[in-house]
C-alpha cells in the first residue's frame, strides 16, 4: 500500500472517530443535576454553576460567589496577548441571574490565578459585594480601584469570615490554606504558578502569568438557617491537597464537596487516590460534584465542554471518580452552566435512592 493511501485512510479513520464521538459529554449526561428553579421555599439553599470553580450559593436574600469568572477570553487572546476583565460580558452574566437582587455578600477567590480572581473586583464593583481572599487577591482588587472597605484579606490559618442576615440566618466561610495542583512545568510557568505573590496593585491588561497563584484555599461554606439548622459544603477550587489537612478534628464534616478536577486526568492514579482520600474521604462527603472540568476558553453563552485531550483527560478523571463512587457509595453528579439546583433537596433525594 502506498504511503499516500495509508495517510488518507488514517485521516479518514480519524474523521470518522471524531464524528462518532459526537457529544463529548454523552457518557455523562445521566449524571447531570436538573434545574429546581420551580422550588419556591425562600430559605432553600440554591447553587448555580458557571464553569471552572465559579459557584453561586443563594439562600433567602443572601448569596456568596466563589471565583466569579465570566470574561473567559479565547485561546488566542489568552495564550498570545494580554487579558483583562470584560465589563460588558460580566454585566450580561450578572443580569442573566439577576445578581443585583441576590444580596451578594462576598466574592471569594480560592486562589489568584486569572480564572479564579481576575473578574472578582469588577463583580464586587457592580454588586457592592466584598472581595475576600489572600493578600495577592487584595492587590488584584486594588489594581481595579476597588476601595479598601470592599476588600477583606485572609491572614490567619483556618480563618472564619461571617456574614449575618437580618432574619437571624448567616454564612460562615472557613478558609484552610492548601496547595495548588502542580502543573507540568511549561503550563505551570505560563499559568503563573512560578510567579511570586503580589505586593503591588496588578493593573490589567496583563499576560495571564501575571496572576500568581497566591495563597490557595479549601473553603468550607456553612449556611446557618434562621431556625438554627446548619449545613456545610466544601469548595476545592484546585486539585491540589496537603496530607492530613482536612481530617483535623476541629474542621467540620460536609455533605457535599465541589471537587476541582482541573489537571487531575493527567495525574497518575496514586495521586488521584491521594486526592480522593484527603478531600473526599477525610471530609465525610456523600456527594461529589466535580468542577473546573470545562474548557474555560469557551464563552459562557455556549454549552460547557471538556478541554482538549492535550490539556487534560476528563474521561480518565470521570472513570476514576466513578470507580471510587462504585466502591464507596459516594455519589457523583455534574452541573451544567446556569442551572439552578436546590442542593440539599438533591442531596437528600440522591442519598435516599439506592439504585444509582
Ligand atoms: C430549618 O430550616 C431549613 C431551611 O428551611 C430546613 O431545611 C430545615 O429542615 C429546618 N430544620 C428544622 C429542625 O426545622
Ligand atoms: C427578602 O426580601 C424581600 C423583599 O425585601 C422580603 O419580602 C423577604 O421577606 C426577604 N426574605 C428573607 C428570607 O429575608
Ligand atoms: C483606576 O484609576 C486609574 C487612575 O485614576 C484610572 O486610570 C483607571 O482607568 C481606573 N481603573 C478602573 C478599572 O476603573
Ligand atoms: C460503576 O457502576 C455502574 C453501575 O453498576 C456501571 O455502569 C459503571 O460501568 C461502573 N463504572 C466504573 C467506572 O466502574
Amino acid at each position: 500500500m502506498s504511503t499516500l493511501l495509508f495517510g488518507a485512510l488514517l485521516i479518514g479513520a480519524f474523521a470518522i472517530m471524531v464524528m462518532l464521538q459526537g457529544d463529548p459529554l454523552s457518557d455523562y449526561r445521566r449524571l447531570f443535576l436538573t434545574s429546581s428553579a420551580g422550588v419556591r421555599d425562600e430559605d432553600t439553599f440554591f447553587v448555580t454553576f458557571f464553569g471552572v470553580s465559579s459557584l453561586l450559593f443563594t439562600s433567602g436574600n443572601s448569596s456568596i460567589l466563589t471565583d466569579g469568572y465570566f470574561s473567559r477570553p479565547g485561546k488566542q487572546k489568552l495564550f498570545l496577548s494580554k487579558i483583562a476583565p470584560n465589563p460588558t460580558v460580566i454585566k450580561e452574566c450578572l443580569d442573566r441571574v439577576d445578581m443585583a437582587k441576590k444580596g451578594l455578600e462576598a466574592v471569594v477567590a480560592m486562589h489568584s490565578h486569572f480564572d479564579h480572581a481576575m473578574d472578582s473586583p469588577e463583580i464586587c464593583r457592580l454588586t457592592g459585594a466584598k472581595l475576600v481572599g489572600s493578600s495577592t487577591t487584595a492587590f488584584i482588587g486594588r489594581g481595579w480601584n476597588l476601595s479598601e472597605s470592599q476588600i477583606q484579606t485572609i491572614t490567619d490559618d483556618d480563618e472564619v469570615v461571617r456574614f449575618d442576615n437580618p432574619d437571624g440566618s448567616a454564612w460562615e466561610l472557613l478558609f484552610v490554606r492548601t496547595e495548588h495542583i502542580e502543573l507540568p512545568s511549561l503550563l505551570g510557568f505560563i499559568a503563573g504558578n512560578e510567579s511570586p505573590i503580589l505586593t503591588d496593585p496588578l493593573v490589567p491588561p496583563v499576560r495571564m502569568g501575571a496572576y500568581p497563584v497566591g495563597d490557595c484555599y479549601s473553603l468550607y461554606i456553612t449556611r446557618i438557617f434562621k431556625n438554627g439548622t446548619k449545613r456545610t459544603i466544601l469548595v476545592q477550587g484546585s486539585a491540589g491537597y496537603v496530607p492530613n489537612l482536612l481530617s483535623r478534628p476541629h474542621l467540620p464534616k460536609v455533605d457535599v464537596v465541589f471537587l476541582g478536577v482541573g489537571g487531575l486526568g493527567k495525574k497518575p492514579v496514586e495521586y488521584q487516590e491521594g486526592y480522593w482520600r484527603e478531600v473526599v474521604e477525610a471530609t465525610g462527603a456523600k456527594l461529589v460534584i466535580p468542577v473546573h472540568w470545562d474548557d474555560f476558553t469557551r464563552p459562557l453563552t455556549k454549552p460547557l465542554q471538556p478541554p482538549s485531550r492535550l490539556l487534560d483527560r476528563f474521561d480518565r478523571t470521570m472513570t476514576f471518580l466513578e470507580e471510587k463512587a462504585n466502591s464507596t457509595g459516594v455519589k457523583i453528579r455534574l452541573m451544567d452552566s446556569w442551572v439552578k439546583v436546590a442542593l440539599f433537596d438533591e442531596v437528600d433525594s440522591i442519598l435516599s435512592r439506592k439504585d444509582m
